[in-house]
């Protein structure tokens, strides 16, 4: 059995940034189901939301906020993230992040803050179009030069070890390490620890079409939920406006940042639609715009729109988007000379594993940050940009409250993992099918407009699937292809359960049975195990 103070599940902002500050106090491990740097915040290209200059406020900032999360924003919550947030980004800086600056009217240099969907001001830091990335490069290679850091790759967490499935009745559930499945070895470790963190980012793969990475499985959601954990809000799955519309660019972002610098979204006669759907037009919070597109497909019989950023010079745009203008440029698309394919697709989860406003959760011992917590920050509809200041924030928060209460306990004997006579999955293919089925029907029916009956069907299918999924995992060797499945499974259900009951419209959860607010239903959706 291998021991450390503390386990980090997933290798993102969230993740990295906890393992370093955790570092400074005790042993951690970070497990990681690919490589260190596969992870949701790797293909985020927007940015940072922050408020840095002198034209914007945090009062601004706040209200953006509130005004995108439609009534379900926790604003002390929201409040706290966002007036913590420029310290969070000022270490990330002395770490070696460098964002975009410019040099200003007056010849001083300055940041250059880009805009982005429901923002009133520019505030977006940025490295070009590559943020993620760069933060993920700059934390992995703090945390590489760590002497108390050990970075697991290829490590897939199963499932946590609490007292309540050691036996123990009185008292609160508290989290005492996990099951970890060596993909290597294929064998599944007992790890004994203080502090469990779950950064596992999102779940965008449960839908067909998505910006996400192909490790956004859900897999820190259903974990948790296993382990009896509150999950909240999961019927707020975030679609964004704009992806790549092309049969061989797989899950590819047009960052909201074009729309940003004037990019204008026209339908396949070449006219401006947006218009017709909000008056803040291209601008508009993404729920609205993704909803404005879906609309206008459908409308028009019409595969994809158009995003047009020509207005801009070649120049520029290959020195703004350098990533987005050699991918289209891959693809045969010159966006300096024609407008880019779009079609909506699900980007991030707005709800997740329920934490308070220091990352814990209801089982003790138990952390969860990133994408994969709810935090109430984000409320029915995320403003964009604002994830990875939550990450970041967040971790810091998390690992403060970690370092006061659970440091340093008594080691515990915990019991290895039995895989009985589990046998080898003979069919690798039904893993595929069943995966592929899962990501059809959530898009076909718990996409961008839903209705009660289309939730009913997937509820009935979900239901057939993840008996079928439940009998593989417990009769067959187990894999990291089965554990993700298995995860995705449970989320999808999740998601589906959260959606039919929420009997209203609010933010990104749009039904045609109940296309209005209800006052009544302002309220998060909370599921518990029973
Ligand atoms: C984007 O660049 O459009 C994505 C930013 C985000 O999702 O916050």
């Amino acid at each position: 059995m291998n021991q450390f103070n503390y386990v980090i599940v997933g290798s993102g902002s969230a993740g990295l940034t906890f393992a370093l500050k955790a570092a400074e106090q005790g042993s951690v491990a970070i497990v990681t189901k690919r490589s260190r740097s596969d992870s949701n915040t790797a293909w985020a290209q927007g940015g940072i939301a922050c408020v840095t200059s002198d034209e914007d406020s945090m009062e601004l900032h706040v209200r953006d906020t509130l005004v995108a999360g439609d009534g379900l924003c926790n604003e002390e919550v929201v409040r706290t993230i966002l007036k913590e947030g420029p310290a969070c980004i000022a270490e990330l800086v002395s770490c070696g992040m460098d964002f975009d600056k410019r040099t200003n009217e007056n010849g001083k240099n300055e940041l250059d803050l880009g805009k982005e969907g429901g923002h009133s001001k520019r505030r977006i830091l940025h490295a070009r179009d590559r943020t993620g990335f760069e933060i993920e490069q700059t934390l992995i290679a703090a945390v590489l030069r760590h002497p108390n850091i050990t970075l697991l790759e290829n490590h897939m967490a199963v499932d946590l070890i609490t007292t309540e499935k050691l036996g123990e009745k009185n008292g609160p559930i508290r989290c005492v390490g996990l099951y970890v499945f060596d993909e290597k070895k294929e064998c599944v470790e007992t790890i004994r620890t203080d502090v469990t963190v779950l950064a596992t980012g999102g779940c965008g793969k449960v839908y067909l079409y998505t910006t996400n990475p192909d490790i956004a499985t859900g897999d820190g959601i259903a974990i948790a939920w296993r382990a009896g954990a509150a999950i909240a809000n999961m019927e707020f799955m975030q679609f964004h406006p704009t992806c790549l519309y092309h049969p061989k660019a797989k899950s590819f972002l047009i960052s909201e940042a074009v729309r940003g610098e004037g990019g204008l979204l026209i339908n396949s006669a070449g006219e401006r639609f947006m218009e017709h759907y909000d008056s803040r037009r291209e601008l508009a919070p993404r729920d609205v715009v993704a909803r404005a597109i879906d609309a206008e497909m459908k409308k028009r019989g019409d595969e994809c729109v158009y995003l047009d950023i020509r207005s801009k010079s070649p120049i520029f745009l290959q020195q703004r988007f350098p990533k987005i203008y050699e991918t289209c440029l891959h693809n045969g698309i010159d966006i300096t000379q024609e407008p880019i394919p779009v079609v909506p697709a699900a980007h991030y989860q707005c709800g997740g594993i329920k934490t308070d406003l220091h990352g814990t959760t209801s089982i003790a011992g138990l952390y969860a940050i990133g994408e994969t917590a709810f935090t109430g920050l984000h409320g029915a509809n995320r403003l964009a940009s604002n994830s990875l200041l939550e990450a970041l924030v967040m971790a810091h928060r998390a690992e403060a409250h970690a370092r006061g209460e659970y440091h340093h306990q008594d080691p515990m004997a915990l019991p290895a993992w039995h895989s009985g006579d589990a046998q080898d999955l003979d069919e690798r293919v039904v893993i595929h099918h069943n995966w592929d089925e899962i990501r059809r029907l959530m898009w076909d029916y718990m996409g961008i407009v839903r209705t009660d009956k289309r939730l009913q069907r997937a509820t009935t299918r979900l239901k057939n699937l993840e008996m079928e999924i439940r009998d593989f995992y417990w009769n067959f060797k187990i894999s990291a292809d089965l554990l993700e499945l298995r995860n995705l499974v449970t989320t999808a259900q999740l998601m589906v359960q959260s959606a039919m009951s929420r009997k209203e419209s609010r933010g990104l959860h749009y039904t045609l049975d109940y296309p209005e607010h209800d006052p009544e239903l302002c309220r998060d959706t909370i599921i518990l195990k029973t």
